[in-house]
């Protein structure tokens, strides 16, 4: 029985979007992208520079309302709410739905109040809860043991590697339910770029990801299910192992064997 409904659990979709076409102005940069995310699991996004990538990832958690001319036709659901309808809480969205850079951006404060600014922007003023929850955040992020000892230092003085895992803790201390990346690794040393790999793969367990990534490696190490981008088309969807070991569209194995990208 429980492993039945860890089966139903598993499989449940956290983000879907359905003909969604996405515009800059009078240029198209997604065009009927249709695709089911899942909870718990790691989806990748791969293509060539300009497919479209980061521009999906950023229209989930509307980080693009911004930009002049950006325009979203079509259906983008998130637990089943349409993310563009006119009364959502954008605030509670970009919690919900945290995002990580390709450039570790800490904010000039010190380690400790990186953590716990999106706290205090949510109203959490007790210093206890803050403390338990910085803790717990950098814990996760698997930085704890580096930075205990210096928590009132600036985050500056961390090398990029600990930057990157401090964002992280970061948006975990909001307690997010989904985590965008956008080739989160792609600034980072071999060795802080395996610690973020380890780490994606033990906070899917609590969170669902979903990361851009230039590297056919890393896609193939950290992900469960694989969208392949070209020209603003998702061009194949499937279990990461099926995409590249037996991808059933030309232009994929194309790209995953390096013929062009
Ligand atoms: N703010 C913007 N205004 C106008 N056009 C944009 C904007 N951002 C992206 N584009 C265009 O949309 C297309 C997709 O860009 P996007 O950044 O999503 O690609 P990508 O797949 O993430 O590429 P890369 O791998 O180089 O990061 C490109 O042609 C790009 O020039
Ligand atoms: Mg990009």
């Amino acid at each position: 029985m429980t492993i039945l409904i860890e089966k139903v659990e598993a499989t449940k979709t956290i983000i879907s979007s359905k003909d969604l076409n996405v515009f800059y102005d009078q240029f198209q940069a997604l065009k009927n992208i249709t695709i089911d995310m899942k909870k718990n699991k790691v989806t990748a996004l791969i293509g060539p520079s300009g497919c479209g990538k980061s521009t999906f990832l950023r229209t989930l958690n509307r980080m693009n309302d911004l930009v002049p001319k950006f325009r979203v036709e079509g259906s983008l659901l998130y637990n089943n709410e349409e993310i563009y309808r006119s009364m959502i809480d954008i605030v509670e969205l970009r919690k919900q739905v945290g995002m990580v850079f390709q450039r570790p951006n800490p904010f000039p404060m010190s380690i400790y109040d990186n953590v716990a600014y999106g706290l205090r922007i949510h109203g959490t003023k007790k210093k206890s809860i803050i403390d338990e929850i910085v803790e717990k955040s950098l814990r996760q992020a698997a930085l704890w043991e580096e930075v205990k000892d210096r928590l009132h230092t600036s985050a500056m003085g961390l090398s990029g590697g600990q930057q990157q895992r401090l964002v992280i803790a970061r948006v975990l201390a909001v307690q997010p339910d989904v985590i965008l990346m956008d080739e989160p690794a792609s600034a980072l040393d071999p060795i802080s770029t395996s610690k973020i790999e380890e780490l994606i793969l033990e906070l899917k367990k609590k969170y669902s990801i979903i990361i851009v990534t230039h590297s056919m490696q890393q896609a193939a190490r950290v992900s469960d299910e694989t969208a392949f981008f070209l020209n603003g088309e998702i061009i194949e969807f499937d279990q990461t192992h099926s995409i590249f070991t037996n991808p059933q569209k030309q232009e994929t194995e194309d790209y995953i064997s390096g013929r062009f990208g």
